[in-house]
């Protein structure tokens, strides 16, 4: 019977389109997958979307439309991009918002209830949304998110606790004695010195002020917290808790689970204490990547540097960004850097003049030489053996670099094959054999050393890189099931020496840098002609006018939305002595509970307007963009409300 090997990715947040960064973990999951598949064992591949949350409900309230409308298109999307653009072969696309998936979630949050690992109590604290996490006034960096420096705001809500601190010692205990559990190494310390030895804390596990959840079904007015859900997709996509559990029986736990650096505490403090709770194995690794950075920086649709993987794709191929990505992430952990230079010059270096160039040799002498048909007649040339040696010592190389998940190590040493066997044709000088009558048979036997020798790189890289192997397989005319023989790749002399071949396409054709940044030029050009939002000349004011718009610091005493609006907030906004009632259209971006205990910037000299027969005295300052986000302008400090801002 095959082995089973069950694989995941973290599961994909359906609040935007996924950028050049995320893709990183679902390509080095697909070559895994691809390996192990290859390699005889029986694979479960599973990635999918995380559908759930205060943010994915504030967004869609924000485009107008319903949440579930809202995953289904960022679902549909992300499938395709993962499908089409970049040839991922997963076996299950999980989205929580499946009804198989909830049902489970609420049979998991039960169970936890009924072993009296929850309780009830409520929650007073700070909650970085973008995240959906829960943080401690001493947590914070410089007052925002640790994770994403973004900035957090309170909650005050009842909920549920699960008792993580009961699971210190015991977590604390299984990393210790299975030191494969979390890799890299980098990772395991952070986990152990930041978050394990400090103490763990009760975890709240539900929430009350929104409705975009997994209901608790014993307690309505609860959704189970995101993260609970979504952790759970790795079990309850195997059909935990449903009335065919086989899958689960047979690949949990997973063999390894891929997650960001930034998320590695998620999988590796709460989502084993959940299992220990369920009385469920732990999964036998948890593998933090590094992230995928530009320019030192992260990627951030605020910052608009985020790069769109369907435009690489487009530009350079399915098959080049895959070689990217896994290429330059290094194993240890560390982040790795896109740019433009990085990119082309892969593609040229390894690309199109090692690999590309060794096979269009290879069938371009064999096609003029032998009118593309190799005769059986073959002799061996002097530096056949140490060529066929090395072959061997790769194919090796390879596997152990796969079988300890050093993805990039494995490519290195596969190019080295790659690199040596066009030295190997400036070696045998087959163009000084195809003028010597008396050298054809040694010339053949040049032609099939480098067919063969193809057809192992082809195999070594079918992982990463499974439209080229295909491409290898058509020039050579075999069956490309041919090269996704692994063992194969360890044998020398597989194919048929009276191979035929057909030239094709140059499969990575060379990029003329100088061109490609001289387009990045124009474009950028092109954009700084256009007037930006923000450089409009405007009639200018002077000091004076500017002085006569009287702002002050105001506090959210009350908020309630405005009857028969979808769109506006009524606020009672204490200002110095005086209460302020305004008005504001701001009913999509923040509730009425949220908004109360907020310090705003208010004008306070506006004359008075009725706004659906609500008088409204004033204004809130908020910020917006072209995408049609809006955040309040708030006070980064301390000042009491009724203090000046000018
Ligand atoms: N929905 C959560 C995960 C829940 S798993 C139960 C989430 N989603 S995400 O869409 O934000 O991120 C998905 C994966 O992409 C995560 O593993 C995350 O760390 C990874 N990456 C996000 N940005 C990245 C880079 N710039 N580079 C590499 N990986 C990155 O987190």
């Amino acid at each position: 019977m095959k082995e089973k090997f069950y694989i995941t990715t973290a599961i994909y947040y359906a609040n935007a389109k996924l950028h050049i960064g995320h893709v990183y973990e679902i390509v080095m999951a697909d070559a895994i997958a691809r390996y192990k598949k290859m390699r005889g064992f029986d694979v479960k591949f599973l990635t999918g979307m995380d559908e759930h949350g205060q943010k994915i409900e504030k967004t869609a309230l924000s485009l107008g439309i319903s949440p579930q409308a809202h995953v289904d298109e960022m679902a549909e999307h992300t499938s395709s991009l993962f499908k089409n653009a970049l040839n991922i072969d997963y076996d299950i696309f999980i989205r929580t918002t499946d009804e198989m998936h909830k049902t489970a979630v609420q049979k998991i949050f039960k169970a936890l209830y009924d072993k009296g690992e929850l309780y009830k109590s409520s929650y007073k604290g700070l909650y970085c949304m973008p995240c959906e996490s829960f943080y401690k006034e001493k947590q914070l960096k410089n007052g925002n998110c640790p994770e994403c420096n973004r900035g957090v705001e309170p909650i005050d809500e009842e909920a549920y606790f699960f008792k993580m601190s009961a699971y210190q010692d015991r977590l604390m205990k299984h990393i210790e004695d299975n030191p494969e559990f979390i890799q890299p190494e980098s990772r395991k310390k952070e986990m152990i010195n930041n978050f394990l030895k400090p103490g763990l804390e009760d975890v709240c596990v539900s929430r009350t002020s929104f409705k975009w959840g997994v209901p608790v079904e014993f307690d309505q007015g609860h959704v189970v917290y995101v993260w609970v859900d979504a952790l759970s997709n790795y079990i309850t996509a195997l059909g935990y808790t449903s009335d065919n559990e086989a899958d689960y029986k047979k690949y949990w736990p997973a063999d390894i689970q891929l997650v960001g650096k930034d998320i590695v505490r998620f999988h590796t403090i709460i989502w084993p204490a959940i299992l220990m709770a369920l009385d469920e194995p732990l999964p036998k690794q948890v593998y933090g990547h590094g992230f995928l950075i530009i320019d030192g920086l992260k990627m951030s649709k605020s910052r608009g540097n985020v790069i769109d993987p369907n435009v690489l794709v487009e530009k350079y191929g399915t098959d080049a960004i895959r070689y990217f990505l896994l290429r330059e992430m290094p194993y240890n952990g560390q982040d790795a850097n896109f740019t433009n230079e990085a990119l082309i010059g892969r593609i040229n270096a390894d690309l199109a003049n090692d690999l590309g160039n060794l096979l269009s040799r290879t069938v371009g002498m064999i096609d003029k030489y032998f009118g593309g048909k190799l005769p059986e007649n073959q002799a061996s040339n002097e530096f056949d053996a140490q060529i066929i040696k090395l072959a061997e010592e790769v194919a090796r190389k390879v596997e152990e670099k796969m079988d300890a998940y050093h993805i990039s190590d494995a490519l290195v040493e596969a190019w080295v094959l790659i690199r040596r066997s066009n030295k190997y044709i400036d070696e045998t000088m087959p163009w000084v054999l195809a003028k010597d009558t008396e050298k054809q048979a040694e010339l053949a036997g040049v032609m099939y050393t480098l067919a063969e020798v193809l057809r192992i790189i082809a195999t070594l890289i079918a992982p990463f890189m499974p439209n080229t192997k295909n491409a290898i397989a058509e020039q050579l005319m075999i069956d490309a099931k041919i090269l996704e023989e692994w063992e194969n790749s360890k044998k020398f002399g597989v194919l048929a020496k009276e191979i035929e071949i057909k030239k094709g396409a140059i499969v990575f054709p060379r990029i003329e840098i100088e061109k490609e940044v001289k387009v990045d030029e124009k474009e950028a050009k092109k954009d700084q002609k256009k007037p930006k939002q923000e450089e409009k000349t405007e009639d200018l004011i002077t000091i004076d006018d500017f002085a006569k718009v009287k702002l002050k610091v105001g506090e959210v005493l009350e908020c309630e939305k405005v009857e028969g609006s979808d769109k506006l907030l009524k606020s009672q906004i204490k200002v110095g002595e005086r209460v302020h009632q305004i008005v504001s259209g701001i009913a999509n971006f923040y509730s009425p509970e949220e908004m109360v205990g907020k310090k705003v910037v208010v004008v306070t000299n506006l004359k008075p307007a009725k706004l659906r027969g609500v008088i409204s005295e004033g204004m809130i300052l908020a910020a917006s963009d072209a995408d049609g986000n809006l955040n309040l302008v708030t006070i980064d400090g301390s000042l009491e409300n009724g203090a000046e801002v000018r």
